[in-house]
């Protein structure tokens, strides 16, 4: 396995529509089994293939505290949206910015696993959110996007001041909500 490089806000490759996946192979499997290593080394919750400059529907999840408990979704679609939900989210394509998003409470899913079967599953809570960030990067979008553009201004002035200065990782906010 390796770790692959994960692409930062406003890179133009992070705006690229995935394609389904068709092929269940080897090379999918290494492919999952990179973003997970990329993803727990990051250290976040959840990873989109778009994430790491692969244009494929692929998304890696893991929103245990042990860190045992991976979900891999293959084309993942939501066929179903109940209630609305406000949570704070973070992105490790968006270093250092922390924002509440308006997204559903509870989603049904569909999606393929890793030997090309059907999975449908309902997800509520911090998987739920997470399956809708993750899914928004396989269209190209970025949660940023959904803040209001006053808000979305002030996270592009950061980023920049940031870029320049070169911080660490922020510490103030808990890595649960990196996405
Ligand atoms: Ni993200």
């Amino acid at each position: 396995m390796a770790l692959l490089t994960i692409l930062a806000f406003p890179d133009d490759r992070l705006r690229k529509k995935a394609s389904p996946v068709e092929v269940f192979d080897d090379s999918l499997k290494q492919l999952v089994g990179d973003m997970l290593e990329t993803m727990y080394n990051a250290p976040g919750i959840g990873l989109a293939a778009t994430q790491v400059n692969v244009h494929k529907r692929v998304i890696v999840i893991d929103v245990s505290e042990e860190k045992n408990s991976a979900v891999c979704l293959i084309n993942p679609e939501i066929i179903e949206k109940r209630g609305v939900e406000e949570m704070e989210e973070g992105c490790l394509s968006v270093p250092g910015v922390f924002e509440k998003v308006r997204r559903a409470q509870c989603v049904r899913v569909r999606a393929l696993d890793l030997e090309g079967n059907t999975t449908e599953f309902d997800a509520e809570g911090l998987l739920a959110v997470c399956i809708q960030h993750e899914i928004d990067h396989l269209e190209g979008h970025l949660f940023v996007d959904r803040l209001s553009p006053l808000k979305r201004q002030l996270v592009r002035k950061k980023i920049k001041k940031d870029q320049r200065h070169r911080p660490g990782k922020s510490p103030s906010h808990p890595v649960s909500s990196v996405i």
